[in-house]
């Protein structure tokens, strides 16, 4: 038996996270009368959505003709085809819905000059199904997530959810393959605390923290993943990693697509604007896997830019003066103060930088997880949603301003679908302490370890492996050295060191808890990468450097215990969810 003392909560439903998914989530859910618990190891306001810049995707229509259909051929087309479809309808055409909600709910969206929420273009957004660019980003200058995460914190608060923050959550509690809550440990006084719940929804967001360069904070540790697969179940389509076009070089924090929504464009060390050469139609406007891949093509051919020619030039300094003050303040400033730039007289120097993950814990359409023995099955009491989730609406890459949407239609779709399951103040069944005592011992282990490796130079080595053998462009040989050394890195573990032994505000203990959480994440990455020997949105692979529907239009299914993996696929759901629209079958893609 542990020597933890274990505080006991029960709740209709838990939300793990408290980004944009969780907060829309926790909102809807104690809305429905359902007692709601949120639980975040930051403070919500903190969370990584308020990163999101450019805006939210929704065919609202206020700058020029829209469709709903024509957002959904563009995120099918943009997902390279492995995007569920069923889902991708649900996004798309819930999504003015959303947005509108959000406005009711005080999100400050910037405005046209006639009252309207204004719309920029984002990258591979088109109209009439491919033909002409459209203007559907709904942006609050370039802060769109800020303004979000905090709206949706002030509502949450109005209707009465019940926040546990700076709680880091160590393991699901599983009882016959159904999930009845979670343990967490209270960062603040060290106490250890179990919540028993009919419905565990994790929002806890992606793992871009595997990669050595990324946009993400600190904290994008991918928790949630790795709880569920400690708890024995799958993570879908892990080997999708987006690289965002634009990270400042050298210091990764993210200047928006909004930059180029604007009338922003890429050089190269020519003066030349490349992307004229890769997408003749949507130029820098492409999807992100296309300008990413090309940026690195200019670079690796010796056009890139600065001493060593490996980076590129995003240029604004011809835009309107009043754009960049009203539209891009947030992006001027990132530029001053991490790349020493004046964005209205000099270039931004920028790279591809790791972003979103396309994968994660698969589910259907109203958020359900999903596991596969034979056919799809849901796991009862456990609901994913946001990036943590692979619902799957981006299949192998995500279109810019996708990504807010989704959590809030998804974070509304994961409360409307607990309310119909869960009738409150149901009483909870006993499920032992088998569960709540292995926890623990993972816990206590990590705790007490007394080895000779460093968190932090373990997760370095992970890091430079996963941005060296697993990055833009793929092979056999780069991704089979990357399988081998992350396993070298994950043996580390057997001897890692956290000297910090005390329970109350211990980083050390997060840190080395978050590393057993991204370890695991970057080896079911890079074997599903490797498995995958074809070329489809963000997994570029020089050996295989074309589609292969007949053996690869399906979803990888990663199981990771320890270093081992286990690796399945699933078919693409192809049929819409109403006949309001049609499948939209494969085609080259092209922009
Ligand atoms: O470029 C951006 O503003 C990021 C938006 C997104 O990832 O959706």
């Amino acid at each position: 038996m542990s020597s933890y003392k274990i505080i006991d909560h029960e709740y209709d439903v838990i939300v793990l996270g408290a980004g944009g998914s969780g907060l829309r989530a926790a909102v809807g859910l104690s809305e429905a009368g359902l007692k709601t618990a949120c639980i975040s190891k930051v403070f919500p306001t903190r969370s990584h959505t308020s990163a999101a810049q450019g805006g939210i995707s929704a065919a609202l229509g206020n700058m020029g003709e829209d469709d709903w259909r024509w957002h959904m051929y563009d995120t099918v087309k943009g997902a390279d085809w492995l995007g569920d479809q069923d889902s991708i309808e649900y996004l798309c055409k819930e999504a003015p819905k959303a947005v509108i909600e959000l406005e009711k709910y005080g999100v400050p969206f910037s405005r046209t000059d006639d009252g309207k929420i204004y719309q920029r273009p984002f990258g591979g957004m088109t109209k009439n199904y491919g033909n002409g660019i459209v203007q559907r980003t709904c942006a609050a200058a370039d802060r769109t997530g800020h303004a979000i995460l905090h709206t949706l914190y002030g509502q949450a608060l109005k209707h009465n959810t019940e926040f546990f923050i700076e709680y880091f959550a160590l393991d699901l509690l599983m009882k016959d393959g159904a999930c009845k809550g979670l343990i967490a440990w209270n960062l603040n006084d060290g106490t250890i605390h179990r919540f028993r719940a009919h419905s565990t929804i994790i929002a806890t967001g992606g793992y871009g923290k595997v990669y050595y360069a990324a946009t993400s904070a600190h904290t994008c540790t991918g928790d949630g993943n790795a709880m569920v697969l400690r708890a024995g179940l799958p993570l879908q389509d892990m080997e999708f990693v987006q690289f965002h076009p634009t990270g400042i070089y050298g210091h990764g924090t993210l200047i928006s697509e909004g930059v180029r929504g604007e009338g922003g464009y890429l050089v190269n060390s020519k003066g030349e604007r490349f992307m004229e050469r890769y997408a003749p139609k949507a130029k820098d406007l492409a999807s992100r896997d296309v300008v990413s891949r090309s940026m690195s093509i200019e670079i690796k051919e010796g056009r890139g830019v600065g001493k060593e020619q490996d980076h590129i030039h995003l240029h604004l300094s011809h835009l309107d003066k009043k754009v960049i003050e009203h539209r891009l303040p947030g992006i001027t400033e990132a530029a001053r103060l991490f790349a020493n730039v004046d964005v209205t007289k000099e270039p931004i120097p920028v790279v591809p930088t790791v972003h979103y993950n396309m994968g994660g814990i698969p589910t259907n359409y109203k958020a359900e997880v999903l596991t596969v023995n034979g056919s799809e099955k849901t796991v009862p009491g456990l609901m994913a949603i946001g990036e943590a989730a692979c619902v799957s609406v981006h299949g192998a890459n995500r279109l810019g301003s996708n990504s807010l949407i989704d959590l809030v239609v998804f974070g509304r779709a994961a409360a409307k679908r607990a309310s119909e399951l869960v009738k409150p103040g149901t009483p909870h069944e006993d499920i032992g302490e088998i569960e709540t005592e292995k926890c623990l011992e993972r816990f206590d282990k990590l705790r007490n370890a007394n080895g000779e490796n460093s968190t932090a130079e373990l997760r370095l080595a992970m890091q430079k492996t996963m941005q060296s053998k697993c990055a833009v462009f793929r092979t056999d040989k780069t991704l089979k050295e990357g399988v081998d050394e992350i396993r070298k890195t994950y043996d580390g573990m057997s001897s890692i060191s956290v000297k910090d032994k005390s329970l109350i505000f211990n980083t050390d203990l997060v840190e080395t808890l978050e590393f057993d959480n991204l370890i695991r994440q970057a080896i079911t990455t890079v074997d599903s990468a490797y498995y995958r020997k074809e070329s489809r949105g963000a997994h570029a692979r020089e050996d295989f450097p074309k589609r292969d529907d007949e053996k690869f239009m399906q979803h990888t299914l990663s199981w990771c215990n320890g270093k081992d993996t286990k690796i399945e696929y699933r078919p693409v759901h192809k049929k819409t969810l109403t006949n309001e629209v049609q499948y939209f079958p494969p085609q080259e893609r092209v922009y």
